[in-house]
């Protein structure tokens, strides 16, 4: 059960959007995977800055440029506490979990990939943790062996030992699927993939908004997660990288901000972390805001918001599954708040469509996992994904639509 002390009413009283309309019924919004809402808080952080902080950072004597420098790194301590890492020499901010994949890739694995290597990614991986490899794999020349999933949607362990006794120079994969909610053991992973040798990224992408992160707990090597997803703004997230391999890494994008000094002659030296990999005027806004999000998280607490999600994921599985013809997709034991079905015959967008006309807000596709769909011989499903404002009324609502959507479409 959740905890008393969480008032999900009073939580919903925070975010302006949840009391709009849609379709002339009330917002039961479902798609926090994709992107969250924003309560006042953090939406009056942005507008605050705009009005009355605003100037670019780092490099201005005057008031509102140290008042907003302070803000931003003031914020960078903010996720560097949140997520447990040792100095905000670690922290990056990057335009968002996509972005910060992309950096690792460009920088680390330029670096450190080549032909006869391999890396290792898993079949629940989003595009983003898999489409920047591939682009890499071509042009360096190195192998990518995926790791394929049981029924319930977790990791078939004995084939990730299987790819791990090949020696990979990386192990890539995601904390939580965005498409089937399965929770990965990524302590255990890392300290496996770790001693096979490995380096290790994990995609944050869908733990961030909903799990408590340690990244030094976990010993992972790279960590990201998008600021939008975790009641923050687009635009912004967040890289953790262990700082020796920062160090070693080549910088990223070139331009101001990440230099010590340019010179036709002698060439540019680069600036100490984490601005080597901060090229040019930040997302400030973005910053400042995000740091204004995790007071939020903070605020309600992130054990309150994983038990709350937890209840409403089992009631989700309770209430559609006694829906006629409705399939699961993931029901590993240990599962975030998403939930993906489809009904039989029913194709997810039609369901997605008449769902919209009741004011209840689902995502249907193949969520950017393609090779996951693909194995499962699937188009997509309908994704209903839970954010800390969601209410066991509201997931009521869910089933009862889908049953009648389900009984039109029939
Ligand atoms: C698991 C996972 N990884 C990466 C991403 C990409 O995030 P962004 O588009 O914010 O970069 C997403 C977005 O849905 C995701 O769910």
């Amino acid at each position: 059960m959740t905890s008393s002390l969480f008032d999900v009413q009073a939580i919903r009283a925070q975010f302006p959007i949840l009391s709009r309309e849609v379709n002339g019924k009330p917002l039961a919004y479902f798609d926090s995977a994709a992107s969250a809402h924003k309560p006042q808080s953090v939406i009056d952080t942005q507008s605050r800055y705009l009005a009355e902080t605003h100037s670019n950072i780092h490099r201005g004597v005057h008031a509102l440029a140290q008042e907003a420098t302070e803000a931003y790194e003031a914020s960078r301590e903010k996720v560097r506490a949140h997520i447990g890492a040792e100095s905000t020499r670690e922290i990056l901010f990057v335009g968002g979990t996509t972005d910060g994949i992309n950096l690792v890739a460009q920088t680390w694995g330029r670096t450190n990939l080549g032909s006869g290597d391999c890396i290792v990614l898993t079949r629940m991986e989003h595009h983003s943790n898999i489409v920047p490899w591939q682009m890499l794999a071509l042009e360096m020349g190195f192998d990518i062996h995926v790791v394929e999933l049981n029924e319930d949607g977790t990791l078939d362990a004995e084939m990730f030992d299987a790819h791990l006794a090949r020696k990979p120079k990386l192990v890539a994969f995601t904390h939580v699927s965005n498409a089937l909610g399965t929770v990965n053991d990524a302590k255990y992973w890392t300290e496996r993939s770790h001693a096979a040798g490995a380096t290790v990224l994990v995609d944050g992408a869908q733990s961030v908004p909903h799990l408590q992160v340690d990244v030094k707990d976990l010993d992972v090597d790279f960590y990201m997660f998008s600021g939008h997803k975790t009641y923050g703004p687009t635009g912004i997230g967040v890289l953790y990288g262990k700082e020796a391999l920062l160090d070693a890494m080549p910088p990223y994008r070139g331009g101001g901000e990440m230099i010590g000094s340019v010179s036709f002659e002698n060439g540019t030296t680069y600036n100490e972390l984490p601005y080597k990999f901060e090229a040019g005027t930040p997302h400030i806004s973005g910053g400042i805001t995000l740091g204004s999000a995790i007071d939020w998280m903070n605020a309600v607490g992130v054990a309150a918001i994983t038990a709350h999600e937890h209840e409403l994921t089992q009631h989700a599985h309770a209430q559609l599954g006694d829906i006629e013809g409705l399939r699961f997709y993931g029901t590993a034991p240990c599962k975030a708040g998403v939930v993906s079905f489809l009904v039989d015959g029913i194709h997810p967008y039609d369901l997605g469509t008449l769902l919209d006309q009741l004011g209840i807000a689902v995502r249907t596709g193949h969520h950017c996992t393609e090779p996951l769909m693909d194995k499962l011989g699937i188009p997509g499903t309908v994704r209903a994904s839970f954010g800390a404002y969601n209410t066991l009324d509201e997931i009521d609502r869910l089933a009862e639509g889908v049953a009648r959507a389900s009984s039109m479409l029939r």
